[in-house]
C-alpha cells in the first residue's frame, strides 16, 4: 500500500529531529518543521528561517511577521490551514536571527526538496530573498523578480514558481498606496490564489 503524505512526512520529520548536520543543532530549542494541511496544500510557501517564537513553538511564522503573513493572506482569500504548506530554508533558528549560512542551507536541503515533492504543489511560494536564492541563481533584486512565475525543478519535477516580499520587509513599509510594497504584496497573493483555484 502507498504510504500517505502524512507518514512519509512523519519520516523526514524524525530525521530532523535527530539532526546535527549544522551548528545549528546544538542552540535550537525546537525544529520547525512545517505548518499547514499537506493533504490540501496548493502551494508551499518557503521563508528564510524560523525566529524566537518560531524555535519556541516549533511552528513557522508565529511571530509579528507571521502575524502580517496571516493578514495578507487572508486579505486575498489564501487559506494558512487549507491551502499552504510553509516551510523555511533551515528548519532550526540562527543565532540572533542572522541570515543562515550557505551551508547550513545546504545541510537542510534535503529535508525541504524532499518536503516539497510529497506536496507536490501547484506552485512555490519564494518568500523574501534567501528563499528565491536558494533555489534560483540570480542577481535580480526582489523589488524586479517579485510577481514572475518563475520555473524550477526540485528533485526531477517542475514545478511553477513565485516571488513575494517577506513580511519582516513590510513591516518596516507602512504604504498601502498603488505601486507600494503592501500593495503589490497583495497583488502577487492574489495572483497565487487564481493559479490555487485553476
Ligand atoms: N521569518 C521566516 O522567514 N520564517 C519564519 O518561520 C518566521 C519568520
Amino acid at each position: 500500500m502507498e504510504k500517505t503524505k502524512i507518514s512519509q512526512l512523519n519520516e523526514i520529520r524524525e530525521e530532523c529531529l535527530n539532526c546535527q548536520k549544522c551548528e545549528l543543532g546544538k542552540t535550537r530549542t525546537n525544529i520547525v518543521f512545517s505548518d499547514g494541511n499537506p493533504e490540501t496544500a496548493k502551494a508551499v510557501l518557503i521563508g528564510e528561517a524560523p525566529g524566537e517564537n518560531e524555535d519556541l513553538t516549533g511552528t513557522p511564522f508565529v511571530g509579528r511577521a507571521g502575524k502580517l503573513l496571516n493578514e495578507f493572506l487572508e486579505k486575498a482569500g489564501i487559506s494558512r490551514e487549507k491551502d499552504l504548506y510553509i516551510i523555511n530554508t533551515v528548519k532550526c533558528r540562527p543565532p540572533k536571527n542572522r541570515v543562515p549560512e550557505k551551508d547550513e542551507k545546504k545541510q537542510c536541503e534535503s529535508y525541504l526538496l524532499k518536503q516539497i515533492n510529497i506536496i507536490n504543489p501547484k506552485i512555490i511560494i519564494f518568500c523574501g530573498a534567501t528563499a528565491l536564492k536558494s533555489f534560483v541563481d540570480t542577481k535580480t533584486p526582489i523589488s524586479k523578480i517579485r510577481g514572475e512565475l518563475l520555473d524550477i525543478e526540485v528533485l526531477g519535477r517542475k514545478y511553477n514558481a513565485i516571488t513575494v516580499f517577506h513580511p519582516s520587509f513590510l513591516l518596516r513599509k507602512h504604504s498601502t498606496e498603488p505601486g507600494e510594497p503592501r500593495d503589490l504584496m497583495l497583488k502577487d497573493l492574489k495572483k497565487i490564489k487564481e493559479i490555487i483555484n485553476s
